[in-house]
């Protein structure tokens, strides 16, 4: 099976989980409707990539990583956008989930999803215990307090912010946690792959502040001008578009010498470029020549 094919098989199966028994309809439906049809997935790709490269012995663990980190991922796209943080209408072309549920379904939707994330590994634990507590380990440390999302999120609420300790809460958390847990769960040592993620979650941070200054709502499925609006410190407010654009390719180059030797490296390094071709919002490549 591809990667894709892995990844929504394994989504399905998580959503299917939740949905089971008597569970109340319509938060049942609301864990359906955060998840699919999902966004770009590219942490479980990475995370399964970087399994594969390590020759993914395990693939149950490899699947349950990257089903773990996606869960986790739309859990906080869904806490994102509610009224007490962002505020925003779309997300991933559609209303945002507490436009079409309410707020109580979007709170309890981002807590299920987020526990979800944790019982998927601990479901597929049986494959390889001693991996399976580590993988918990490594997504624990990623979600919460003092180097996960919830932390990236808290930087928000204080009147200074560290920018990079923001970005690499925020972002990168989830990044190293794909490159660590893919590593992890193929056998192989967590520390190694941490370099990898944080750089290109670096990266796709940039990039993502590219879309967010020159794509509009329509090409991004979600509100975009969004940077400006909220006065958060951002790539292009601090070097420019060109220099943006710089900046992500200089970030990338450091991604792929980080690699770690392994088996598929190679292949590796050419997944990341293809993917990171990907991220640059045409319009910035076009100001960048
Ligand atoms: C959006 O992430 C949130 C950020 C960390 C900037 P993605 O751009 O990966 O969102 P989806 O999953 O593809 O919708
Ligand atoms: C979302 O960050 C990342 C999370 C950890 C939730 P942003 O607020 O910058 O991303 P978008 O623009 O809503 O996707
Ligand atoms: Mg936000
Ligand atoms: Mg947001």
């Amino acid at each position: 099976m591809d990667l894709s094919g892995r990844i929504e098989s394994a989504i399905s199966r998580a959503i299917a989980e939740g949905q089971a028994g008597a569970a109340p309809p319509k938060l049942a439906s609301a864990l359906d409707y955060a998840l699919s049809p999902g966004g770009a997935r590219i942490r479980p790709r990475i995370c399964l990539s970087v399994a594969l490269a390590c020759g993914d012995g395990q693939p149950e663990l490899a699947d349950a990583a990257a089903v773990a980190i996606e869960l986790i991922h739309s859990a906080s796209l869904v806490h994102d956008d509610m009224p007490c943080f962002d505020n925003a209408d779309l997300r991933r072309g559609k209303p945002a989930l507490h436009k079409a549920y309410g707020e109580p379904l979007a709170l309890l939707t981002g807590d299920s999803l987020i526990v979800a994330g944790f019982e998927v590994l601990a479901r597929a634990a049986h494959h390889d215990p001693q991996r399976a507590i580590e993988l918990i380990r490594i997504l624990g440390v990623r979600t919460g307090m003092p180097y996960g999302i919830c932390a990236g999120q808290g930087w928000e609420s204080e009147d200074k912010i560290d920018l990079s300790a923001y970005h690499r809460a925020k972002t990168g958390a989830l990044f190293i946690a794909a490159t660590s847990m893919g590593a992890v769960a193929a056998g192989q040592e967590a520390g190694p792959w941490e370099e990898l993620g944080d750089r290109i979650g670096e990266a796709f941070q940039v990039a993502d502040d590219l879309k967010d200054a020159l794509l509009d709502e329509a090409e991004m499925g979600k509100p975009a001008g969004q940077d400006a609006a909220n006065s958060r410190p951002s790539a292009v407010a601090e070097l420019g578009v060109a220099g943006a654009v710089q900046r992500f390719k200089d970030i990338l180059s450091g991604a792929i010498a980080s690699i770690p030797s392994c088996p598929g490296e190679a292949q590796l390094a050419q997944m990341v470029r293809v993917m990171s071709e990907r991220l640059i919002p045409e319009p910035a490549r076009q100001a960048a020549e």
